[in-house]
């Protein structure tokens, strides 16, 4: 599938908009549109509540974005968060000197009188044999030596712009977590091992950002900090190695369970020569991008590094009393570091379907019922009978108390459900004439609407009194949609 099928969806449905589109957008920066921010928030949402709530052994924080410029003197950021980029002197484009042959490349080949050519990434030319050394975007220009560039916004705090108020806008939301360590085990008196769970914003210079949300200055982060008791032992196994591999099970199996499907997801392990600067092991879990395989998520072992870096730095100390061996210990960070917006890019484009209805196509989300922005329209059949468009409003009203639903009537029913389809509800609820009955000719309404289900597009006709029952069923106590259809007699289509 191709990126732009869900860029122009996101854009014409509301999910995701270029930042300051009419100063000619800005570059790597987006919006999140009426139905995208429902949907980032689901995502979170079941991250949180997968990670914090569910889990006797995590608690939350959520720490600020400025911090003191020290931390990342500590952290190693300064030294050497840092990617190799080169210049080209003609066009002036910027790359990252280590990903130089991972993107097509122009050639004007000599063999062909100086045809110009796009190469695949990584090959040479088939005509003259060569390989790029020049500029991949013009073609023509050299480029400059390597020179290592620092990913951190800078910035300046205070009225005066001087090297003395220089801080930075943090490039990962985990430093917040780690010099709030001692805090959060003293008020909340925790026992190794456990997590502290932080979403937030995080922001980094990209050389070459790009592929919509997938690689932006600005996103969020969803970072669990784990930390384990590194003088345990858990089967015969260092603890640290145990609870890593633990976490990677857990996180691999976490995208699934919101309907990602397996086989576009896979675990990469970092070799030893592409670790970050604090990592004993990591491991990604990729997903099959409509760019190819890449990273959703990083599950680092940080070992006892980053505790270890703000106490020598802060002069305080940062360990945790063993009461078993009456010892101080450093614990032992295991990272789960996931990407919101990566993972709603993951999502969006899993759950993307096209197909052919009665000779029609049918575009579709097959968001799962959490995470989906809308869960229920309420639709009218016809929005010239006032009785018909007032039992809407009101199913709509009572529904939305508990569930994210609106009204629609700005079309004929067949396009109303088409549109639902396209931004992911899972149910529609339809009022017609069989509902509300025709008072001129003396007949009384059944009182029963019409649920009908996204990805089956099976109907069934419910009364009006049990539609609160049956959404709570469906999307709170995971009844399935078949239960439901055993339940209820069929509504014509
Ligand atoms: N604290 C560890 C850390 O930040 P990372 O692998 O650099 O590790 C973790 O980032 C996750 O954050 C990534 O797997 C990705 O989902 C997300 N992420 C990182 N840089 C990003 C960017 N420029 N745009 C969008 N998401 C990004």
């Amino acid at each position: 599938m191709n990126l732009d099928v869900i860029v122009s969806l996101c854009k014409r449905r509301g999910f995701i908009f270029q930042s300051s589109e009419i100063y000619g957008g800005i570059a790597s920066c987006w919006d999140y549109g009426p139905l995208g921010v429902e949907l980032k928030n689901n995502v979170k949402r079941a991250w949180w509540r997968d990670n914090v709530y569910l889990r006797p052994d995590m608690v939350g924080l959520d720490a600020a974005i400025l911090m003191h410029p020290n931390v990342w003197k500590a952290s190693g950021h300064l030294d050497h968060f840092t990617d190799p980029m080169v210049d080209c002197k003609a066009c002036r484009r910027r790359f990252r000197a280590d990903k130089l042959d991972e993107t097509p490349w122009i050639h004007y080949c000599p063999a062909t009188k100086g045809n110009k050519f796009e190469i695949p990434a990584g090959e040479p030319c088939k005509h003259c044999g060569a390989r790029r050394t020049l500029c991949p975007a013009c073609g023509k220009g050299e480029l400059t030596p390597p020179r290592q560039f620092n990913l951190m916004f800078k910035t300046f705090m205070g009225p005066v712009e001087e090297d003395a108020a220089v801080t930075y806008l943090r490039p990962e939301t985990a430093q917040g977590i780690f010099v709030n360590f001692d805090n959060v085990l003293q008020s909340m008196r925790l026992k190794l091992p456990f997590g502290i769970a932080q979403i937030g914003k995080s922001f980094r210079n990209e050389i070459t950002p790009g592929n919509f949300i997938f690689r932006t200055h600005e996103f969020e982060q969803m970072e669990i900090e784990y930390f384990v008791n590194p003088n345990d032992v858990i089967d015969g196994r260092p603890a640290d190695e145990v609870w890593h591999e633990r976490w990677i099970e857990e996180r691999f199996a976490w995208y699934q369970r919101y309907g990602i499907r397996r086989e576009h997801l896979r675990l990469r392990e970092h070799e030893k020569d592409e670790l970050a600067h604090y990592a004993k092991r990591t491991a990604d879990v990729e997903y099959k991008f409509p760019m190819g395989w890449s990273e959703l998520e990083g599950i680092a072992n940080r070992t006892d590094f980053d505790l270890r870096q703000h106490g020598k730095a802060s002069g305080k100390s940062l360990t945790y009393f063993d009461e078993e061996r009456k010892t101080h210990v450093l614990p032992y960070v295991i990272e789960p570091s996931a990407g919101a917006d990566r993972s709603v890019l993951a999502f969006l484009v899993d759950a993307y379907r096209e197909e052919e209805v009665r000779g029609e196509k049918r575009v579709l989300l097959r968001l799962h019922a959490d995470l989906a922005p809308l869960k229920i329209a309420v639709l009218p059949l016809l929005k010239k009978r006032d009785e018909i468009v007032a039992t809407a409003r009101e199913i709509q009203r009572r529904l939305a108390q508990r569930w994210v639903s609106v009204y629609d009537d700005t079309a004929a029913i067949g396009r109303l459900y088409r549109r639902q389809d396209e931004v992911g509800t899972p149910y529609c609820v339809t009022v017609d004439v069989q509902t509300v009955g025709d008072a001129e000719k003396r007949e009384a309404g059944d009182r029963k609407v019409t649920i009908r289900e996204r990805d089956s597009m099976e109907q069934v006709r419910v009364p009006i009194t049990e539609l609160e029952t049956v959404f709570r069923e469906l999307l709170a106590d995971g009844v399935a949609w078949s239960a439901i259809v055993a339940r209820y007699p069929a509504a014509k289509s």
